[in-house]
């Protein structure tokens, strides 16, 4: 079965993922992985001649259908008072059982990049370490409704708890007085949340040191992103040696 690349960005809100997935996205175009731009550079050759051509799929969760766009509503809003931990861990599975389905193995299969904003580590790290399930729980739901699809990549950013929380209020702020959407119910949450969520990301990154690349402290958005471009590339090498042994 002809198989794509799943590169997953994970981190605590206001992480600066979605700038950095955006940025990525334009950095694999120019590279020619969607058949446009420049030709690649000569010391990324081989890793980049593998993936010539492959179409780009970005996606996030909860959300990126339009089940789960219903379902990110309901979990996000600030309204939704009272959401038992395990109710809001079995919605996000539900939303994430959908996306399988619906976008990314079906990409995966056509060959795809699939780039998607937070994955199963988010609920491993927010429901699992931030409501205190426990990761078994989190794993084990993986298993049987996701049937345990793993990233080829992860890139989880870690700046400072107050940097990014200080952010993802201002951001919810402003998108709420633009378009009167309320996705702030996780922001509402103390900080001994957060800082068990940032505990149990860097929990996973130490169990699966080949899979997950940890960019941590408060860095430019242009480092960030130096960094992240490395951590693909090193991946696509991987991928291109793997796709010819
Ligand atoms: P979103 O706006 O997508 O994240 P960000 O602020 O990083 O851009 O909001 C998603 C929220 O849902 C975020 O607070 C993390 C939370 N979440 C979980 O608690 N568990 C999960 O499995 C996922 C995917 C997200």
């Amino acid at each position: 079965m002809p198989h794509g690349l799943f590169i997953t960005l994970e981190g605590l809100d206001g992480s600066g993922k979605t700038t950095q997935i955006k940025r990525l996205a334009a950095w694999l175009k120019m590279r020619g992985t969607s058949g446009s731009g420049p030709a690649p550079r000569a010391e990324h050759d081989s890793a980049f001649n593998a993936w010539e051509g492959a179409e780009l799929v970005v996606t996030r969760q909860p959300g990126g259908t339009a089940t789960g766009d219903r379902i990110r509503e309901l979990l996000l809003d600030s309204r939704s008072t009272g959401l038992a931990p395990m109710t809001e861990m079995a919605l996000m599975f539900a939303d994430r059982a959908q996306a399988i389905g619906e976008v990314i193995q079906p990409a995966l299969e056509a060959g795809k990049i699939v780039l998607c904003d937070r994955f199963t580590d988010s609920t491993e790290a927010y429901q699992g370490g931030g409501r205190q399930l426990g990761s078994q729980t989190v794993l084990e739901l993986h298993r049987l409704l996701c049937g345990n699809l793993q990233p080829d990549l992860t890139l989880l950013l870690l700046p400072s708890i107050e940097a990014s929380l200080e952010r993802a209020r201002r951001r919810n702020q402003a998108v709420e007085a633009r378009t009167g959407k309320d996705e702030n119910r996780f922001e509402q949450e103390q900080e001994a949340f957060f800082r068990r969520v940032d505990e149990k990301y860097r929990e996973i990154a130490a169990r699966e040191p080949q899979r997950v690349v940890l960019i941590e402290g408060d860095l430019y958005i242009g480092e960030v992103h130096e960094k992240i471009v490395q951590a693909v590339t090193s991946c696509l090498q991987r991928q291109a040696v793997g796709a010819n042994n």
